[in-house]
C-alpha cells in the first residue's frame, strides 16, 4: 500500500473513531482553540507529545525544532511563543526534551553535517558550561542522556528569559515553565523539578520589571 493511501485511511478511520466516541468532538474545535500547555519539544518521531501525555487535539500548543532549543532569535520559536502567551493564554510552559536525542549526540561528536551544526551551537554551549561534571560520566549514553537533562533545564530557562514570559510575570499572570525529560526507551516521562514561576527564577541580569535594589545586584 502506497504511504499515501495508508495514510488518508488511517486518517478516515480516526476520524469516523472520534466522531463515534463523541459526535460534537470536531464542532466544538472548529470553533476554536484554548489550549492551556505551550509544549516545546524535539523533532524527533519518536517524540509525539499529545500521544504520550494522552491529551487530544485542541490541548496542546506545540514547537518543535531538532534538540528543543529556544533561541531568542529563532523567530519561529518566539512567534509560537509569544501567541501562546499574549493571545491564547496559556498557564504551562513545558520544555520536554528525550533520552537517546540525535541532535544532542551530534553536538558532541565533532563532525560537520551542515545547517545543523549551528542550529546545535546552543547544546554545545550547555556541554561547555557544564563539562567538569559531564566528562566525570565516563559511559557515554549516561554523558548525553545527562546532557540532555541540563540542555532542557537550560532552554526553559532560557523561556523564562524572554520578554514574553517577563511580561507576563509583571502582568500578574499564572505562568509556570517545566523542564521534562521523556524516556524512549520505556515511554515514560520525568519531571526534572526545574519550575519556573517568577522574574527570579532568572538571573538578575534577565529581568525586565525590576522593582528591588537586590533586583540590580549585578550592577553593583
Ligand atoms: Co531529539
Amino acid at each position: 500500500m502506497s504511504f499515501r493511501k495508508k495514510l488518508m485511511e488511517n486518517n478516515r478511520r480516526w476520524a469516523k473513531e472520534m466522531k463515534d466516541e463523541d459526535p460534537e468532538f470536531f464542532t466544538r474545535l472548529a470553533k476554536g482553540q484554548k489550549p492551556e500547555i505551550l509544549w516545546i519539544g524535539c523533532s524527533d518521531a519518536r517524540v509525539s507529545a499529545p500521544d504520550f501525555v494522552g491529551l487530544q487535539p485542541g490541548e496542546l500548543f506545540v514547537h518543535r525544532n531538532i534538540a528543543n532549543v529556544v533561541y531568542h532569535t529563532d523567530l519561529n520559536c518566539q512567534s509560537v511563543l509569544e501567541y501562546a502567551v499574549e493571545a491564547l493564554k496559556v498557564r504551562y510552559i513545558v520544555v520536554c526534551g528525550h533520552y537517546n536525542c540525535g541532535g544532542i549526540r551530534h553536538a558532541l561528536e565533532n563532525t560537520e553535517f551542515g545547517i545543523i551544526d549551528n542550529w546545535l551551537k546552543e547544546v554545545k554551549d550547555v556541554y561547555q558550561a557544564h563539562r567538569d561534571e559531564l566528562r566525570l560520566i565516563e559511559n557515554m549514553p549516561a554523558r548525553l542522556n545527562r546532557l540532555a537533562e541540563l540542555n532542557v533545564r537550560h532552554q526553559a530557562l532560557n523561556v523564562c528569559r524572554t520578554s514574553i514570559v517577563q511580561k507576563a510575570w509583571a502582568s500578574g499572570r499564572e505562568l509556570s515553565v517545566h523542564a521534562w525529560i521523556y524516556d524512549v526507551n520505556d515511554g515514560l516521562v520525568h519531571d526534572l523539578k526545574y519550575s519556573f514561576r517568577d522574574p527570579y527564577s532568572v538571573e538578575p541580569v534577565y529581568r525586565y520589571h525590576v522593582t528591588e535594589q537586590h533586583d540590580l545586584e549585578h550592577t553593583q
